[in-house]
């Protein structure tokens, strides 16, 4: 005798498995592409590894800020490669123009970043 929410469970289960790998292989391409037609950064390393700049960059802006607003501090010290950088959201256009790097991605992700009511990037 079938047992009808076992049933639905099963049908359930099965749809998990089948689709969950689609999902995840179209939403990571879609990022992919677009990193392919930013413009190349300056200088052949960030402040932090890759993987961890694309998963973490705003938490780093955000720490630099607390650490400039709360303690006055503007030295980072990257945790990745051991050295000194300034804790300013400057610092990263130093190396990245911000139209062709920051803003197309953040288009593509629907990203608003509303920090630039504030701080001008550099033409
Ligand atoms: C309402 C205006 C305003 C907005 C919006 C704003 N900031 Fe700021 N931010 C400031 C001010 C004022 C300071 C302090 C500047 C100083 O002490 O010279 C500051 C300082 C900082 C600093 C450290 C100092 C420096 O030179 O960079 C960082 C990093 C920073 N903000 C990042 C951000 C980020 C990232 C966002 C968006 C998520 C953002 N801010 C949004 C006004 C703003
Ligand atoms: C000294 C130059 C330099 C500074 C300063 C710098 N970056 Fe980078 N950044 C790079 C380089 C070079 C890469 C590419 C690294 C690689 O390919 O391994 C990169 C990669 C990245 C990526 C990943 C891009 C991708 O491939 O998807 C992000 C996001 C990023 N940076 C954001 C920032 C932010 C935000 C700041 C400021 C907090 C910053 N960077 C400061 C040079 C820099
Ligand atoms: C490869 C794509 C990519 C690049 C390049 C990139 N970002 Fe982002 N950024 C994102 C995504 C995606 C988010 C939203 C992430 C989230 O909400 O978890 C984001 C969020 C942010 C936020 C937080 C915005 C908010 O309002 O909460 C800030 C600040 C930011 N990015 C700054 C920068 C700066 C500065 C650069 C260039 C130096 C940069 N990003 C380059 C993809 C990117």
């Amino acid at each position: 005798m079938y047992h009808k929410g076992y049933v639905v469970l099963f049908v359930i289960a099965i749809l998990v498995v089948v689709l969950t790998p689609l999902i995840l292989a179209n939403s990571g391409r879609g990022f992919e592409d677009i990193r392919n037609y930013l413009e190349k950064p300056k200088g052949d390393r960030c402040v932090e590894s890759k993987e961890y700049m694309i998963a973490n960059h705003m938490e780093v802006l955000n720490e630099w800020r607390e650490m400039a607003i709360r303690e006055g501090k503007r030295i980072y010290f990257s945790k990745t490669y051991g050295v000194l950088y300034n804790g300013s959201i400057e610092e990263c256009f130093k190396c990245h123009t911000y139209k062709e790097f920051c803003e197309k991605c953040h288009e593509f992700s629907g990203v608003h970043m509303y920090c630039l009511t504030c701080h001008t990037p550099p033409e």
